[in-house]
């Protein structure tokens, strides 16, 4: 009996039609998810009296049996079988017999489909959170060895205010932090079974949907059917999950990738997280941090591809939505990746510390300070900001900072200045003063690393690293 041809269909398939609409060589990382629903399915059905229970043992051998075979890599997925579903059920005719013909009772692809995604994005979401959890260590870690050094702050690409390096590696740990959430957020929203649903309708049978989704480990089942296997918002809503934290991890690359040219000079990328190029021997070219940037681009396309997908489809399932899988297992895969890149990166980076201290030693990163000693002597902000602006123009134009102004020079220039003033518009002064909650004073950010550390010690399980 040619399991995947219906009786409806009299001629076989054409050949290239059969690889068009086939899935089995993408869906095939499903198997073991497709075996354990399958499991739960025919387990319920014995305790509800639909199957036998000499046909459920049957069937659980066998299918346990292809599932090892999936792991040692002897089974071999066939086109002729079309899919990861009709492959287990296939294989497991070959090795129990017709009693498999039992297991799809109760039971369409549709809802298979989705009960199997929803397994497997369960444990997707598992493996992302902790490595989440390593990139987030790694920047604690870097926050930690880099409490020393200031750099200028940007605003507009351009020099505005010095912080501590750390409070800059530190805002990146934010946003790992809202990506962590939004991650474990959507996993209680995607912690639901479909299976039950039948192709859309339900079923005839007393099948009991809350059982199946219990033996599953998933929390909750359903409330309808249509909606339960035409719903790909857990998918939707874990690629945008995805797009919106490789936005994050692009803009860190970036930088990165600025820092280690020649211009800035502020940090080195480690030689084990560099290339070499094939034509000008002094190049070390920053790639993994490229790449990052460069996979950004290819994770939000998914999410446009997707969305694009289902925008115009009527309920319930529709072919189209077997295009949901590539675009979510590359994004799984580039997730994972990148989150084991990144951190080793981010680890065996050196910071130039004399280079960041004579570059911050040039700019006029302290003039909002010195406009802001102005007004502590009654001065209005804006009159300040005013005269120090035309001080900066002069001093830029003399080639000299604030700390080589010439006394004299600026007595005349600028009498409401203090010249004792300038020798205190050091950097370290400057941070010192930044004393508010969020701010870069290094008390501040010393808070940051501890609250840091207790939540990652309190996510983690284990002790901080
Ligand atoms: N391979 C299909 C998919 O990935 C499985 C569901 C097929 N259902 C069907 N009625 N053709 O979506």
């Amino acid at each position: 009996m040619d399991m995947a041809r219906s009786p409806r269909l009299a001629k076989g398939m054409d050949s290239s039609a059969a690889h068009y609409t086939a899935s089995v060589f993408f869906d095939w990382r499903l198997l073991p998810y497709d075996v354990a629903g399958s499991i739960a399915h025919i387990t319920m059905l014995a305790e509800q009296h639909i199957v036998s229970a000499e046909n459920r043992d049957q069937i659980i051998a066998g299918l346990e049996q292809v599932r090892q075979e999936w792991e040692s890599g002897t089974l071999t997925p066939r086109l002729e079988w079309e899919d990861v579903h009709m492959n287990v059920e296939g294989r497991l005719g070959e090795l129990i017999g017709p009693a498999s013909g039992v297991l799809h009772t109760a039971r369409s692809r549709n809802d298979q489909v989705a009960v199997d995604m929803h397994l497997y994005m369960m444990d997707v979401a598992e493996l992302l959170k902790s490595r989440l959890l390593d990139y987030m260590r790694a920047l604690v870690e870097r926050a930690e060895v880099d409490m020393d050094v200031i750099i200028p702050g940007y605003t507009h690409m351009q020099a505005a205010q010095p912080i501590l390096l750390s409070h800059h590696w530190l805002a990146y740990r934010g946003m790992a932090v809202r990506d962590f959430e939004r991650l474990e957020q959507w996993q209680t929203r995607a912690n639901c079974s479909p299976l039950g649903a039948g192709a859309l309708s339900g079923t005839p049978y007393p099948t009991d949907p809350a059982r199946t989704a219990a033996l599953l480990g998933l929390a909750g089942v359903y409330e309808n059917s249509v909606d339960a296997v035409s719903d790909r918002d857990f998918l939707m809503e874990f690629l945008a999950w995805a797009a919106i934290a490789m936005v994050h991890l692009s803009r860190l690359a970036e930088e990165l990738v600025l820092w280690s040219s020649v211009e800035f000079g502020y940090v080195r990328i480690s030689d084990a997280y560099s290339t070499g190029s094939s034509i000008m021997p002094q190049k070390r070219n920053p790639d993994v941090a490229e790449l990052t940037r460069g996979k950004a681009g290819r994770v939000i396309g998914r999410l446009q591809g997707l969305l694009t997908t289902m925008k115009g489809l009527p309920l319930a399932y529709d072919s189209d939505m077997q295009e949901d899988k590539e675009g979510v297992f590359d994004v799984v895969d580039t997730m994972d990746a990148v989150l084991t890149v990144v951190p080793g990166m981010l680890r065996t980076l050196e910071v130039n510390r004399g280079r960041i201290a004579r570059r911050i030693g040039q700019d006029y990163t302290a003039a909002t300070d010195l406009a802001d000693l102005l007004v502590q002597d009654g001065m209005t902000f804006r009159e300040a900001h005013h005269l120090v602006g035309m001080v900066v123009t002069e001093l830029e134009n003399q080639g000299k900072g604030f700390a080589e102004a010439d006394v004299e020079w600026l007595k005349q220039v600028a009498p409401a200045i203090r010249p004792e003033w300038m020798a205190l518009l050091t950097p370290e002064n400057l941070v010192a003063k930044r004393l508010q909650p969020m701010a870069t004073a290094p008390v501040r950010v010393a808070e940051q690393i501890a609250a840091a550390r207790t939540w990652l010690a309190e996510h983690d399980g284990g002790p901080p690293r």
